[in-house]
């Protein structure tokens, strides 16, 4: 086994919440992770500390050009075991996000390792009632005092642990109301769009204010070159169900490529579904509703989990999915997914990574 990380023992834990009636984001654990990095040390001083507040300065490049990214993954337990969900995944894409910003690629093996401790430090924590996790938020942001743009010197790396329930509040298959953004876009050509990147969430709430007002849970993104093709909602990656086909917009350099996104596409296969990664204009998905062959759609996200949309609005046209009902291959991919993260179902993909039992 590997060597114990340091832990910077907590004088005072917390009581614990009412795992009951746990929300989305709002609590955090007793303990996070932080690793520091500086052109001549490079990634250094990894260490457990207490959960806090933090000092930075004041002109931290961050703060004032957004040079940040951050990641999203869950723990669960089952059976007195805790087990992370594909955390690997989540690794490989915080560098390729880091890489974007040109920011210092970190080792995802130790990374992982010490996501492990912090979670196994933590680990009553970890709530298990139905549509509940341990949300784990990785964030990497520039530290640097100095105002001039260029990549930062300085860096820091924190990982903070939340026990949640359902991203959208209440029950996790509450269908969705959907607003198609056409006058704001996400991401362009050769931009951002790809990477996990603090500034696409801050560019993407104005129009979620504005959709929230309206009534709606979130906005439908569209491409940012002819505002036609669909790509994304707010926090999840958008799937069709057509023709009985599993269908999601292709990666294109402007989708987030998302670890449930993929994870769903392996598993619709394995449950003997067609699936394809395509272009889908808007145009296209009205009139495949209009003829019935567009029966589901549906969101993933990690926090998001499988979300299904019960109604789209594009322009004055509303339109209602599957009577505004969660359809069932929505409902199939959800039991199995949430079934194999639990542990409730067989991992026979290999998803599953237990966090062992450290001696301290
Ligand atoms: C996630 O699904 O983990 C996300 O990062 C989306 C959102 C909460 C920002």
């Amino acid at each position: 086994m590997s060597e114990n990380i340091e832990l910077k023992v907590s004088p005072e834990l917390k009581e614990k919440p009412d795992f009951s009636q746990l929300t989305f984001g709002e609590i955090f654990t007793d303990y996070m992770l932080s690793f520091e990095y500086s052109l001549d040390q490079g990634w250094h001083d990894l260490k457990i500390i207490p959960y806090g507040p933090i000092e930075l300065s004041p002109a931290a490049q961050s703060i004032h050009y957004g040079q940040a990214v951050f990641e999203g993954l869950k723990a669960y337990k089952h059976d007195g075991e805790v087990v992370l969900f594909r955390p690997e995944e989540n690794f490989k894409r915080i560098n390729q996000s880091l890489e974007r910003l040109k920011m210092p690629q970190i080792d995802e093996a130790l990374l992982l390792e010490g996501l492990k401790q912090l979670v196994d430090v933590d680990r009553e924590w970890v709530p298990d009632g139905e549509g509940q996790s341990l949300y784990i938020r990785p964030t990497v942001f520039a530290t640097q005092g100095v105002l001039g743009v260029h990549p930062s010197h300085e860096y820091r790396l924190l990982i903070i642990l939340s026990p949640s329930g359902s991203y959208y509040g209440g029950d996790s298959l509450r269908t969705t109301k959907i607003y198609v953004e056409d006058e704001y876009v996400r991401a362009v050509r050769g931009g951002v769009g790809f990477a996990k990147v603090a500034g696409n969430y801050a560019a993407s709430l104005l129009a979620q204010a504005n959709a929230n007002q309206l009534g709606f849970d979130q906005v439908l993104w569209l491409d940012g070159v002819e505002q036609k093709y669909v790509e994304e909602v707010g926090s999840m990656n958008i799937f069709f169900v057509i023709d009985g086909k599993v269908v999601t917009p292709s990666l294109n350099g402007s989708i987030l490529p998302g670890i449930t996104r993929k994870t769903v596409l392996e598993l619709a296969e394995s449950l003997g579904y067609e699936t394809e990664e395509r272009r889908i204009s808007i145009e296209e998905l009205y009139e495949l509703h209009q003829s019935g062959a567009l029966t589901e759609v549906f969101g993933t996200g990690t926090a998001a989990v499988i979300s299904p949309v019960g109604t789209l609005q594009y322009r004055d046209e509303e339109i209602v999915i599957n009577n505004n009902e969660t359809g069932p291959v929505t409902q199939k991919l959800y039991d199995h997914y949430t079934g194999i993260q639990s542990g409730k179902l067989e991992d026979p993909h290999g998803w599953r990574v237990v966090v062992p039992r450290y001696d301290r």
